[in-house]
């Protein structure tokens, strides 16, 4: 049987399901070109706003490894470690859009048949955040973008009107939806926290208000260690920090369990799965719970030797899933997608070894 790692994913064919997400990998004009040429699907863009932005006096991002060595995980170099998890504390781009819009231009000139998905973000509550929503969305589709992600995940932020503030004000979310999807014509995908009690709801108002999918997880907000012997943070300046993102393995099974949330939820609805990425083997368990899309970060940023955009990542991906594909007799994704849905039950329908216990309550007679 011949396979094909086409898919069709909120009406827009993807030569490969994999897509680099919204982060460094897809901060530029030459990454961008360069992850096209290594074979990404697509690309979501860094995010891109209108407000001010300027990023901490120190280093961004930092990638911590698992050891037997003390300190067990740490961004310290050792021997023999594996990777276990990105921090960060980096803003949306500092590229203003207005040097954006011809960069995307060529990105699509050149990859037509490449998707680009264009991710911004603006305030909420008024009017004027709103029109900031439209200005920027009117502008990204102009250039070429063939879908837009707006980030209501962002976890950096002071403002309380943006990024992972908002994700838990269904009204908030809806505003948004209604100003976006009447000023443009393309899918719009919603990113949305992963820290939030809420998320089934807000993913319930978002897909209601006319997003095309959700897109999930950002980076779940964290604190770097501290070491027992110096009282430094593993990244600080001027002896302070606060709360950044953890991406990369150390996420896989919590955005998991998100995925699988919404796809149970709303199983007729799209997600692009995103958090700890690394191979196939964790592409497809995003896809077994119900993802038709998969973004990738930190792997990406990982990668030795690349430009941080995967090269051989994505050469791995594609051949994996094209001979898991053939293996299994497969014509495409599509025909495992969400096999894992109706395995996920509550605690109660797990057999136990007798039949007494009733999700903790009394039995009735
Ligand atoms: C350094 C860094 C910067 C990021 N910047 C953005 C951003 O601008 N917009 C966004 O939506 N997500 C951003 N993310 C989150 C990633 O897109 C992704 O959701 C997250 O890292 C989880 O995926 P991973 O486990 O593959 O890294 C950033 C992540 C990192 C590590």
């Amino acid at each position: 049987m011949s396979y094909d790692l086409t898919t069709q994913f909120t009406g827009l064919k993807f030569v490969n399901p994999f897509v680099l997400a919204s982060a460094p990998p897809t901060e530029s004009k030459r990454k961008i070109l360069k992850a096209f040429e290594a074979g990404w699907g697509g690309v979501v863009t860094k995010t891109i706003g209108l407000h001010p932005v300027e990023n901490v006096a120190g280093p961004k991002t930092i990638f911590q490894r698992a050891s037997e060595e003390k300190p067990y995980v740490s961004r310290n170099k050792r021997a023999d470690t594996v990777s276990h998890s990105s921090w960060n504390w980096e803003l949306i781009s500092d590229q203003p859009l207005e040097q954006w819009l011809p960069d995307l231009e060529e990105i699509k000139t050149t990859y037509p048949d490449r998707m680009v998905i264009g991710s911004i973000m603006a305030g909420a509550g008024n009017e004027e955040e709103l029109e900031n929503w439209r200005k920027l969305a009117r502008a990204v589709v102009n250039a070429g973008c063939d879908a837009l992600e707006l980030n209501m995940s962002c976890p950096h932020m002071d403002r309380k009107d943006m990024g992972a503030h908002i994700a838990n004000d269904e009204d908030i979310i809806r505003s948004i939806l209604g100003a976006v999807t009447g000023a443009v014509d393309v899918p719009v995908w919603v990113k949305l926290t992963p820290a939030t009690s809420t998320l089934v709801d807000a993913a319930g108002a978002a897909y209601d208000a006319g997003a095309s999918c959700i897109s999930l997880c950002n980076t779940f907000p964290s604190l770097p260690l501290m070491d027992p012997e110096t009282f430094k943070f593993e990244v600080e300046v001027d002896g302070l920090v606060t709360s950044g993102g953890l991406g990369g393995l150390a996420i896989l099974h919590q955005a998991l369990q998100r995925v699988s949330d919404i796809s149970r939820a709303y199983p007729d609805k799209a997600i692009s799965g995103i958090g700890g990425i690394k191979g196939f083997r964790e592409a497809f368990n995003f896809i077994a719970h119900g993802a038709g899309n998969l973004q990738i970060c930190t792997a990406a940023m990982e990668e030795k030797g690349s430009g941080g955009i995967g090269v051989n990542l994505i050469k791995d991906l594609t051949t994996d899933l094209g001979d898991y594909l053939e293996r299994k007799g497969y014509s495409s994704i599509e025909e495992f997608r969400g096999i894992a849905r109706e395995r996920i039950v509550e605690h109660s329908q797990v057999r136990r070894k007798s039949d007494a216990y009733n999700g903790g309550y009394a039995k009735s007679a």
